[in-house]
Parts: structure tokens; sequence; C-alpha cells
């Protein structure tokens, strides 16, 4: 695996690459890697001939208030997995390479990204989607492997890829979870064992939904609301949003009855906010 740290050496490459008429399959992270990440990197690799990821902590996604400082960077220990998982090529810039002095351009994506994660995080996604034009430039890939875990965001980004006419296709790869369930995520460093712990109550009550969906329940509110009892019963966690959706505009359903659901939703679990989300049926 070739490890690139320059946007113009690696523009040349992926030229080069695509020149060569390869398949070009892309796997945009924040790094602190972890198997949810990697499940990407396999789809990937069994999809295209040429396997690109990119390692970059991306200040613009994050907010003010939010861990921009504390999150986990390991480039050492990513490098090192995405090479044993078959990563042709690594991108892994600095800040300043990215966003060069006097950078101005931002990319947003209205209403889709106004909703859920975007109400919460302000200019969460203008951040998202100004990240991914310029690697998408870079990288000019066929294929973009992204993860259901961060649903909004695969919703999002498709929209940016048919709005702004990017030439590749979204693959969005199933979330990966801890035997307990709890969805994998570079965040989850930060619990603490009894946090650990409380995690799992994202998981418990989107099980307990998926199985009152099972048994015929298709009011919206009332799947809400035993979801919020689960997570009222576990001291450490505070919700933030539970909604119940349409999958593809992210409207607010009531009736679900021959609705494809996507149920979505962010919890605090001490200084720690966590997303998880399931599609019904
Ligand atoms: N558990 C998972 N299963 C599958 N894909 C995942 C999982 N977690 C993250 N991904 C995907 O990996 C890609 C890079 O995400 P990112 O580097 O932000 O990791 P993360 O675990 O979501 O980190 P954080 O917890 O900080 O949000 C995204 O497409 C994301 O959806
Ligand atoms: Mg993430």
């Amino acid at each position: 695996m070739r490890i690139v740290t320059d946007a113009g050496e690696f523009q040349a490459l992926t030229t080069q690459l695509n020149q060569e008429k390869n398949i070009i399959g892309f796997v945009p992270t924040m790094g602190a890697l972890h198997e949810g990440h990697l499940s990407l990197v396999r789809a990937a690799r069994a999809q295209t001939d040429v396997v690109i990821a990119s390692v970059f902590v991306n200040p613009t996604q994050f907010g003010p208030n939010e861990d921009l400082n504390r999150y986990p960077r390991n480039l050492e220990r990513d490098a090192e997995l995405l090479a044993a998982t078959g990563v042709d090529y690594l991108f892994a810039p600095r800040a300043d390479e990215i966003y060069p002095a006097g950078f101005a351009t931002y990319v947003s994506i209205e209403e889709l990204s106004e909703v859920l994660e975007g109400a919460s995080r302000p200019g969460h996604f203008r951040g998202v989607a100004t990240v991914l034009t310029i690697l998408f430039h870079l990288v000019n890939p066929h294929k973009v492997f992204m993860g259901q875990k961060d649903a909004q965001q695969t919703v999002v980004v498709k929209k940016l890829v048919q709005d702004l006419r990017f030439a590749c296709e979204i693959i969005v790869v199933s979330t990966m979870r801890e035997a307990d369930g709890l969805a994998m995520s570079s965040r989850n460093q930060y619990l603490n064992p009894s946090e650990r712990q409380a995690a799992t109550v994202l998981f418990r009550a989107l099980s307990r939904a998926r199985e009152l969906y099972s048994a015929g329940e298709r009011n919206a509110e009332n799947l809400r609301q035993a979801m919020i009892e689960i997570i009222a019963a576990e001291p450490e966690a505070r919700l933030d949003y539970v909604a119940i959706t349409d999958n593809q505009n992210l409207t607010t359903l009531s009736d679900l009855v021959g609705k494809t659901v996507l149920i979505s939703m962010a919890v605090k679990i001490g200084k720690t906010r966590l997303i998880d989300n399931i599609i019904l049926p």
C-alpha cells in the first residue's frame, strides 16, 4: 500500500489510474479505524480493481463545541489495518492540504441536511459535503463505499452526487456491530466501562421497535414512545432524538403501512454522542 499526503501527487496518481481504465473504489474515513471501516474496504476490494482509502479528520464537519481536538488519531495503526485489508493507496493529507489559507468554497445540500443529525449539528453536513466534493474531485472514483450507520449521510451524499453530477455510485454497506449490538464507531473509544454498558441502550431501543413492528405495530408514535421509555430507563443515557422517517427524503412518518421506514436516533452517553438506526421492514 502506498501512502500519499500531497494532494497534487495524489491527483496525478488517480488520473493515471483512471487513464489505465481501472474501476476505482473509494472509502473515505476519519481514521481511528474499526471493523466497520474494514467492511467497507472489503466490499470495495470485492467490487473494484483499485481500492483507495482516505484518512482525514475533517475540521469543517465538527461544530465549535464538538470533539475535533480530542478525536482519536492513530495513522500508523490505521495504515497497517488498511494495508492488511487490501487497500492499494491511502490518502492521508494534513488539514492545510485540503483547506489551504484563503479557502472559501463550501457545498451545502438544502433540506435533507437540516433535519435529524443536521438539526442537532448545524453545519455538519456542509462540512461533509464540502470535503467529499474535494475528495471526489481528487479521486474520480467509480464507486464510493459508505456505512449504513450514518444513514442520513448516505442520503445527503447521494443527493450531492446526483445534483453535482459526480460520476460515481454510492454503495451503502450494512452496519457492523459489537457482539452486544452496539454499532461500531470510532467514538466508542471515549466510553468508560459503565458507559460502554449503557451504550447498548441504542440497540436495545431499536430492537424493541423492530419487535413491535414485527408484531404488527404500524403507528410511528407508539414505536417512538416505546423507544423513548427504554432510553429513559438508562440512567447514563440522554436522548437527543428518535425519528421515524421515510428512508429516501427523511420526512416524518406517522402511519407506517406500506412504507420503507428509517428509525434513527442520537443518544448522549456521558459526553459521547452516539447514533444508530435500522430500516424496516
Ligand atoms: N459500524 C459501522 N459499520 C459500517 N460502516 C461504518 C460503521 N461505522 C462507521 N462506518 C462508516 O465508515 C465511514 C467513515 O466513518 P467515520 O470515519 O466517521 O467512522 P465512525 O466510526 O462513524 O466515527 P465516529 O464515531 O467518529 O463518527 C462512513 O461511511 C461510516 O458510515
Ligand atoms: Mg462518523
